[in-house]
């Protein structure tokens, strides 16, 4: 057993977030114990992102960093993993950047990552290890967790990506889709809420429609998946991401909206809203597809509140392209949309198409859709004063205040004034919203 301290540094996504945890789990299971900053840490590891150019120079700076805490303290054990370090020659560019480097594993090999670290204090010798898929006998490996949220917990249904939307990365470094068993599922989820304190469950997956499909015996789809597990007994809410609109089923709407411990925050990409640009980007839906998604959801779910990702300043987006996802944002009025610069990723089939476009466009159409998604955000929130927010989770307080968060995950400051416990569920009447900030009283 260790008795050092170690640090963790997550970048990029839910997924991400989700295996920092068995990270920490297998830290913690050899004795070591969280730090609360890098400097007093012993082992320091960068769970690193390549979704975006952005995402892995923070990495790459941070992992600089390192070097001066190093030299305080020679024992220090420096890890580096995560979707960045998939790519071809980058461990190797890594450690010659940063000779500090002591272990080094990809995406797909998280769960061996005890394995590597206890080679390495044996041998006191570089660890390289990334293996190209993710193999069914590691996803499945027990770990205990340690999970980030007191309240909100994930859990993996698949891993991988078979889509090749052009522009993305994820299925080269992630490798092709892998469901999860159902009944492995089912018993992580019923693990969960026996616990008691986890009340809301996210099912994880880059696209979850897809579920089940390359599953053999048992078949179960996303639907069905979603609804054994809305219909255990406890007190906790359901969600999942990401959905990708060409697997959106009806029946899955018709769960959604029959369900009641299934949230209503529903988040589904669109990237943009020109079907020449959708085409491009190998999307397999066409605007109207999407719009008639939205329709059916809106008509048929109670309270729902959609989110959305956008790219903008693809190859060969034209300012009429562009007008198109500006309208479609007006149309559907999303309570929130996560906007992007497109970023050439390395081995896509987008980063040898013609007519990429300058970096002052993109800027440019990203500072206007920002701009435009802002109001619409603003009106969204504007119109919930005066409704009833049927489920908000109590996480946090301040002296004079309860700090809630609706399903769409939006802060609700509650004034105190009767008595409520942390990690429960209340129903909150909307009085106002300023300062970006939603206030509420308890009903
Ligand atoms: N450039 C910009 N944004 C990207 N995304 C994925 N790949 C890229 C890229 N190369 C965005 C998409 C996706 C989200 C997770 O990240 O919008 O839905
Ligand atoms: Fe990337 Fe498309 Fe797969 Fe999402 S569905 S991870 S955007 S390839």
């Amino acid at each position: 057993m260790q008795n050092g301290k170690y640090y963790i540094f997550t970048y990029g996504c839910q997924m991400n977030v989700h295996e920092s945890e068995k990270l920490a789990g297998l830290l913690e299971e050899r004795g070591y114990k969280k730090a609360d900053k890098p400097e007093d840490a012993d082992v320091l590891v960068y769970n690193t992102c390549c979704i975006r150019e952005g995402a892995e120079q923070r990495a790459i700076g941070n992992i600089g960093n390192a070097k001066p805490i190093k030299k305080k303290n020679p024992n220090l054990i420096v890890a580096v993993c995560g979707c960045m370090t998939q790519q071809n020659g980058v461990a190797e560019n890594l450690k010659k950047k940063f000779p500090f480097i002591n272990i080094v594993f990809g995406a797909n090999n998280v769960e061996f990552f005890g394995e590597y670290l206890d080679m390495f204090l044996k041998q006191r010798k570089y660890q390289r290890n990334i293996l190209d898929e993710k193999t069914y006998q590691s996803s499945t490996k027990s770990i205990q967790m340690i999970r980030d949220d007191p309240y909100s917990a994930y859990v993996n249904i698949t891993y991988g990506c078979n889509n090749f939307c052009t522009y993305c990365i994820v299925p080269y470094v992630r490798g092709r889709e892998i469901s999860r068993p159902a009944e492995e599922i089912y018993a992580e989820v019923k693990e969960l809420i026996n616990v008691g304190k986890y009340k809301i469950i996210t099912l994880l997956g880059q696209n979850v429609n897809s579920y089940g499909n390359d599953l053999k015996d048992n078949k179960t789809t996303f639907p069905e998946l979603l609804e054994t597990i809305a219909n255990f007994d406890g007190d906790f809410e359901l969600r999942f991401m990401s959905s990708h609109p060409k697997d959106l089923s009806d029946e899955l709407i018709d769960v959604i909206a029959r369900n009641e411990k299934i949230s209503k925050a529903i988040h589904l990409p669109v990237q943009s809203g020109s079907d020449k640009i959708l085409k491009l980007m190998n999307r397999n839906y066409t605007r109207e597809k999407y719009l008639g998604i939205i329709q059916k959801m809106k008509q048929k779910i109670k309270g729902l509140s959609l989110s959305t990702d956008i790219i903008v300043g693809f190859a060969q987006e034209t300012e009429e392209d562009f007008e198109d996802t500006v309208s479609l944002l007006k149309e559907v009025q999303f309570s929130n949309a996560y906007i992007f610069m497109y970023s050439k990723r390395k081995g896509t089939v987008a980063e040898k198409m013609e007519g990429h476009l300058p970096i002052e466009v993109k800027r440019e159409r990203i500072h206007k859709l920002l701009e435009i998604q802002k109001e619409i955000t603003n009106n969204h929130f504007n119109s919930l004063i005066g409704t009833i927010q049927e489920r908000v989770l109590i996480d946090g307080e301040t002296q004079t205040l309860y700090l809630g968060k609706t399903q769409c995950g939006k802060v609700v400051k509650i004034k105190k004034e009767k008595e409520l416990q942390l990690g429960q569920f209340v129903k909150v009447k909307i009085t106002d919203y300023s300062g970006g900030n939603l206030y509420g009283e308890v009903q």
